[in-house]
């Protein structure tokens, strides 16, 4: 069903309550997504974006609820990937003559997953203007690597609508549609967690595009993304915590994360997170075993840390399992700035500790020299000593 945005602008997606997982099982969804898709009935009639292919029944009927198919007369791909492009081989079967208008690069990422180079692509670049009435243009903006290279802006003139892709968006289905409207705290925890775990990567690029949609000077009312609410009460206040986020981001937290054999690991995270407690009341402290709690929910506290402290046993001259994979998923993020402390217990050799720095290193964390390696179960003198590394992470 069509909502309305703006004027002759109309929301046509996809409110997925039942998603649980994105990019395979990647990214963890907690409160159901969106595939947002937009309609613009001006002169020209316009469909940005599709849904996922799954969906993409139920999208073509409520499309043809709004429009006969063949009086569509632009297609806008602001982005290859298939849970925004997911209904085209559909519509092209329908209306093959159809223009699709996306980047250079979309074209690579729409030929590759869909293996026809014959659709009627025109390709745009940033400043390009599509005009579809006698006042009012689609203007484009790449958006290179928010998230892919593909990835692409498009501006709405008279409007003043920023369909902006994945980028300020939220895997969160948000009924109320508004961000005006939704759960605030839920928007922005969400928001973030998008950014931590599929943007950090590209922060040079975010913080040198976001200078020049700056330059641009478009004036935004409203910032429509592709998933989640849309942005119309203060849309600039997501382009300004992208703006912190880019940046080098941390808050006055300290995230303490282990996995444990026999609990003697987990009994030292306990006891240094309520050690950072005790000599920093003010800092916020969180503690997660990587085994129990999903890792883009880490990642996402991590982001926000301005140190984090990583604990695992020694097992076969190496570390658990779960710890090196989530490490392995840290360094993907390129975070900067940020302190690290390691911990463990071992009953034999005890190479833990080392590697846990390595691999903290190469993820770009200052490791600090206290740690504490544990000869079997923790003493007193090993709990004592989190004194140590909780005073030298809160410096
Ligand atoms: Fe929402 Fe990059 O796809």
């Amino acid at each position: 069903m069509k909502r309305q945005v703006k004027n002759n602008v109309y929301w046509l997606g996809k409110l997925d309550w039942e998603l649980e997982e994105f990019h395979g099982s990647d990214y963890s969804i907690n409160h159901g997504s969106s595939q947002n898709a937009y309609l613009i009935l001006e002169d020209k009639k316009v469909l940005i974006d599709t849904v996922w292919r799954p969906h993409t029944n139920e999208f073509i009927d409520n499309l043809e609820k709004e429009i006969a198919l063949k009086d569509i007369d632009y297609i806008i791909i602001n982005h290859g990937e298939v849970d925004h492009s997911g209904c085209l081989p559909y519509l092209m079967s329908k209306i093959p003559n159809t223009p699709i208008y996306c980047s250079a690069n979309a074209v690579k990422s729409i030929v590759g997953q869909y293996h026809h180079p014959e659709w009627n692509f025109n390709v745009v670049k940033t400043g390009d203007v599509l005009p579809i009435s006698k006042d009012k243009s689609l203007v484009f903006v790449e958006m290179k690597m928010l998230h892919w290279p593909d990835s692409m802006a498009t501006y709405l003139t008279g409007d003043n609508i920023l369909f902006s892709m994945d980028a300020f968006g939220q895997y969160e289905a948000v009924a109320e549609l508004f961000n005006d409207k939704a759960d605030k705290c839920l928007l922005m925890e969400e928001a973030l967690k998008y950014y931590a775990n599929i943007l950090s990567p590209f922060s040079p690029l975010v913080k040198k595009k976001l200078e020049e949609i700056k330059k641009l000077n478009l004036e935004i009312d409203i910032i429509a993304p592709s998933h989640g609410a849309i942005w119309r009460d203060n849309p600039m206040q997501i382009v300004d915590m992208y703006a912190k986020w880019c940046d080098n981001y941390k808050e006055d937290q300290i995230t303490v994360v282990y996995d444990t054999m026999w609990e003697g690991t987990m009994k030292l995270a306990h006891a240094l997170a309520e050690e950072l407690k005790e000599q920093s009341p003010t800092t916020v402290v969180k503690l997660y075993n990587i085994s129990k709690t999903n890792k883009n929910d880490i990642m996402t506290q991590v982001f926000k840390s301005k140190a984090i402290a990583l604990g695992s046993p020694t097992v076969s001259k190496s570390i658990l399992s779960s710890v090196g994979g989530w490490l392995h998923f840290l360094q993907e993020l390129s975070l900067k700035g940020k302190k690290a402390a390691v911990f463990g217990c071992y009953g034999w050799s005890g190479e833990g500790n080392k590697v846990l720095r390595e691999e903290l290193t190469k993820a770009g964390f200052e490791v600090i020299d206290q740690e504490e390696k544990c000869s079997w179960n923790p003493r007193e003198e090993n709990f004592e000593n989190m004194k140590n590394i909780a005073k030298e992470l809160l410096k």
